[in-house]
């Protein structure tokens, strides 16, 4: 079996920087490479405070500290690092293709095409290459036709090894995953390959949960986990609109169907809609190789998951001006979180995003209040829209860093992302500095309402309806 002495991993984001640094830490014997174009994150990567990391995630600043600079090595020399690696992990983005064929729905590969290409300029021996970024089922052979004409010998074998972490749970999902999948060859040299990525992976994680397959159903089984858990969501968000026009509770529904063994109680939790730069991706690529080979029904079938997800977003928004007397006009509204979920900084495709577009078109004033995201991030989210100048946006909407202040004279809350910090916060004092009457629509569910009607709020809960 191939021994892995050097890896490299091309794309230093949010799966590559915490995957490469729980690699580094669990084998100190094997030198580990993130390389990056953005000079300006491997500069973060490389800081000596250890805050400035460019992806927040709990636990990993002491992982780093541990191996960076002893086996873990963060650098913007992406031909050297290829150059010297044994293994070479691609971690780049396969964000939505933005033009041409496909446009809307394929995922982009021309990071992942140029990465083969730099992969096959460079290197001078054997390699494997691992895809770890999530691709469209069968992009291995095109990264294998164009690593295979290279003309100067070097043999290279191709590997899928899909990632699963979620944000916000990236170092634990990586310290303890339920488990690792490899999709490889069948070949001798295939075999050979398998073995030798399963053999980094048997450092920590017991060898029964990694998992080898063929590389098809390696690629599309990661397509697969995100569309069901992505459709899970769109479920219950479905029967957060029946819920919320019957009298039923959402939550109570959630638990009474989750205690069955088979639909089991994970990812029932009804929100404004999911967020995150991959469920919306995954579904739509999905979509899109579905309907390549004519699957019309298979591809309307999982195409309805994002439609639901957009009806959340939009009903969330619409119910806000409506219950403010259908008017939201230079009224201020606070945004309490802007993350797509808790505990990352990530706001890639935040359900936030969309609920801020459609009042500002509404021309509602909004005050934001997020414990990690940067005041930058938000007005790239907002300006990426194009919807409006980069300074009307910035006339409408401010980020505070206090929550108090983001509260204060504003006639309503949203609660957008689920930080368990907005269930610490003195209510009462929030309250006692809106305008009345002060309504809070909790998009998250992670208020209590009747604590939040004692003091006075006109309340409105995902999936539950409004109090008032
Ligand atoms: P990201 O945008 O955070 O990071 C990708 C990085 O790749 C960027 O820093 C970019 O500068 C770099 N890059 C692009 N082309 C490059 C090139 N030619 N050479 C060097 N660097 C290059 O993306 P991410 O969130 O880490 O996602 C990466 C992949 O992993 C995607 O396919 C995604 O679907 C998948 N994935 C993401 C998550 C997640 O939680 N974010 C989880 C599982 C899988
Ligand atoms: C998701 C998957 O959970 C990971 O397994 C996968 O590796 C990753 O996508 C990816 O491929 O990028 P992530 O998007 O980081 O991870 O976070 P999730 O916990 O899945 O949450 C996604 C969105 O769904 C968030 O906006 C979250 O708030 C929302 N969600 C999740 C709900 O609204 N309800 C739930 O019950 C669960």
């Amino acid at each position: 079996m191939t021994k892995i002495k050097t890896i490299c991993c091309i794309g230093a984001g949010y799966v590559g920087g915490p995957t490469m640094a729980v690699i580094a830490q669990k084998c100190p014997d094997i030198n580990v490479s993130v390389v990056d174009l953005n000079e300006a994150r491997i500069k973060a990567w490389n800081d000596d405070d250890l805050s400035k990391l460019p992806v927040f995630e709990p636990g990993l600043d002491k992982i780093v500290e541990e191996a960076r600079g002893r086996n873990l090595f963060f650098s913007t020399d992406v031909d050297k690092a290829i150059d010297q690696a044994d293994m070479i992990f691609i971690s780049v983005n396969t964000p939505t293709k933005t033009y041409g064929k496909g446009k809307g729905m394929a995922a982009d590969l021309k990071y992942i095409e140029l990465c083969a290409r730099q992969i096959a300029k460079v290197a001078k021996e054997d390699k494997i290459v691992v895809e770890k970024s999530t691709l469209p089922v069968r992009t291995a052979s095109a990264i294998k036709n164009i690593l295979d004409h290279t003309g100067n010998g070097v043999k290279f074998q191709i590997l899928s090894n899909p990632e699963f972490l979620a944000e916000g749970t990236a170092v634990q999902d990586l310290l303890k995953p339920d488990r690792v999948l490899i999709g490889g060859d069948s070949s001798e040299e295939g075999k050979n390959a398998i073995q030798a990525l399963k053999g980094i992976y048997a450092n920590w994680v017991p060898t029964e949960k990694i998992l080898t397959t063929n590389v098809w159903s390696s690629e599309l089984s990661k397509l697969t986990a995100n569309a069901f858990l992505a459709q899970r969501v769109s479920s219950i968000n479905a029967m957060s609109v029946i819920c919320e026009k019957t009298g039923a509770d959402v939550s109570e529904v959630a638990k009474a169907i989750g205690l069955d063994s088979r639909i089991g109680s994970k990812f029932l939790k009804s929100s404004v809609g999911f967020g995150g730069s991959c469920f919306q991706k995954d579904i739509l690529n999905l979509v899109y190789i579905a309907k390549s080979y004519g699957l019309n029904e298979v591809a309307d079938y999982w195409k309805q998951v994002v439609v639901m997800n957009n009806y959340q977003k939009n009903r969330f928004s619409n119910n806000i001006v409506s219950t403010l007397y259908n008017t939201v006009s230079g009224k201020k509204i606070t945004f309490f979180g802007w993350a797509f979920k808790k505990d990352t900084n990530d706001t890639r495709e935040s359900a936030a995003i969309q609920v801020a577009d459609n009042l500002l078109n509404e021309q509602a004033n909004i005050e934001v209040y997020d414990p990690k995201v940067v005041e930058e991030s938000i007005y790239a989210d907002l300006d990426y829209l194009n919807t409006r100048t980069e300074e009307e946006n910035r006339s409408l909407l401010t980020v505070k860093t206090d929550p108090y202040e983001a509260a204060r004279d504003s006639h309503a809350i949203a609660v957008l992302t689920e930080w368990d910090e907005f269930k610490t916060y003195d209510w009462q004092k929030i309250y006692n500095h809106m305008l009345k009457p002060a309504f809070v629509f909790d998009g998250r569910d992670v208020l209590d309402i009747n604590e939040m009607e004692k003091i006075g709020f006109v309340c409105y809960s995902i999936g539950k309806g409004s109090s008032k």
